[in-house]
């Protein structure tokens, strides 16, 4: 089972990022959603301007697609400074940093993707970097090592993970603004495609942009990438008019059933349906039966699927809930792995706390 999907909330490619790039807001009063992260950011940034400092370090972390590196465009914008854009798994040296760091200009923003990739030799630099506007080089070898330190310029560091909790402690404490991004309601993403749909200059009939709303998980980036796949398959199969049965249709064709879920939501539940009975099984464990990356399923399929309340995380696994079973057309008695079954074990599980997401 392969793991780039079409649903994915990861960019597939360039030209989509670059698609998705002319329809990103560049101003905090165009963003839609997230209203208390927005208000939070339109106070920071305009604290930071009005004593002329950079803004305070900030933390996004919550499900890809969401909005975190637009956020980052937005606050360098609002800033009126450059936004410096790297990531974790690109940082492989502390030299790496530094050079980052070197090219950065007085309240500069620089954008650290997956910053819980970065490698532990290039976090020990960051901490000074953050804390102090320096960075100690070590230089020369043997009887003449020493330490050369480089002032920085004020910058802001954005820092933008899926996985907050891999994040070391005493990095996350050194950022001032910490902010979890949530799934938006479909009402959001409505508002986005409306406004997408004017930037793309295309039309819709009513309840057409509703239904891809209702299929998008609370993605902005998933919602803007079917009403691309919507307008090519109304172009070319249905007369430039986007109805709903377009909508319908247009999906329908790429795996989009109406709850949202793909090919590999549907086959990571039916793999607990089946093979596991509704669990609790392992993420590892499910993983191998699947053929897929443990990290994948973790980061872009089960999120949505917590969300949804299709799937229960706990001590002992994951388990399905009865609204899964009830998706997939199963029973909810599942089971025996093990001791108990899911209905039993689920309630257990609940009564000595369900592991929090
Ligand atoms: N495009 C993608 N995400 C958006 C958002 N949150 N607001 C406006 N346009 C968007």
């Amino acid at each position: 089972m392969p793991t780039e999907r079409w649903l994915s909330a990861e960019h597939r490619s360039p030209e989509e990022q670059q698609q998705a790039l002319s329809l990103r807001p560049t101003r905090l009063s165009e963003y839609i959603g997230q209203r208390d992260l927005v208000e939070r950011l339109r106070i920071a940034i305009e604290a930071a301007r009005g004593r002329g400092e950079a803004m305070e370090h900030t933390l996004l972390h919550g499900p890809p697609g969401l909005g975190k590196t637009t956020l980052a465009h937005v606050i360098a914008q609002e800033m009126g400074s450059a936004l410096h854009l790297t990531s974790g798994p690109a940082l492989t040296r502390g030299t790496d940093l530094v050079a980052a760091l070197t090219r950065i200009q007085p309240n500069d923003v620089l954008f650290i993707d997956e910053i819980h990739r970065m490698p532990v030799a290039v976090e020990e630099f960051i901490y000074p970097a953050m804390e102090d506007r320096r960075i100690d080089v070590a230089v020369d070898t043997g009887l003449h090592a020493r330490t050369v330190t480089i002032h920085l310029k004020p910058f802001t560091l954005i820092g933008a993970t899926t996985r907050a909790g891999l994040l070391s402690a005493p990095l996350r404490s050194r950022f001032g603004l910490t902010h979890h991004l949530q799934y938006y309601p479909s009402a959001d993403l409505l508002t986005i495609l409306e406004r997408s749909r004017g930037l793309l200059e295309i039309t819709a009939e009513g309840g057409a942009l509703g239904a891809i709303s209702e299929r998008s998980r609370g993605t902005p980036r998933i919602a803007n990438r079917l009403l691309r796949r919507v307008r090519d398959y109304a172009q070319v199969r249905a007369g430039g008019s986007i109805t709903q049965r377009v909508v319908d249709e247009a999906l329908a064709l790429e795996g989009v059933d109406g709850e949202g879920l793909d090919g590999l939501d549907r086959a990571y539940l039916k793999t607990i349906a089946g093979t596991y009975r509704g669990g609790p099984v392992g993420l590892e464990a499910l993983a191998a039966t699947m053929g897929d990356d443990a990290g994948t399923l973790e980061d872009v399929v089960e999120p949505y699927l917590l969300q949804r309340g299709f799937l229960a995380r706990t001590r002992r696994g994951r388990m399905l809930t009865p609204d899964a079973c009830a998706y997939l057309g199963v029973e909810f008695k599942p089971g025996s792995v093990g001791e108990g079954n899911a209905a039993s074990v689920l309630f257990e599980e609940e009564a000595d706390g369900v592991e929090a997401e």
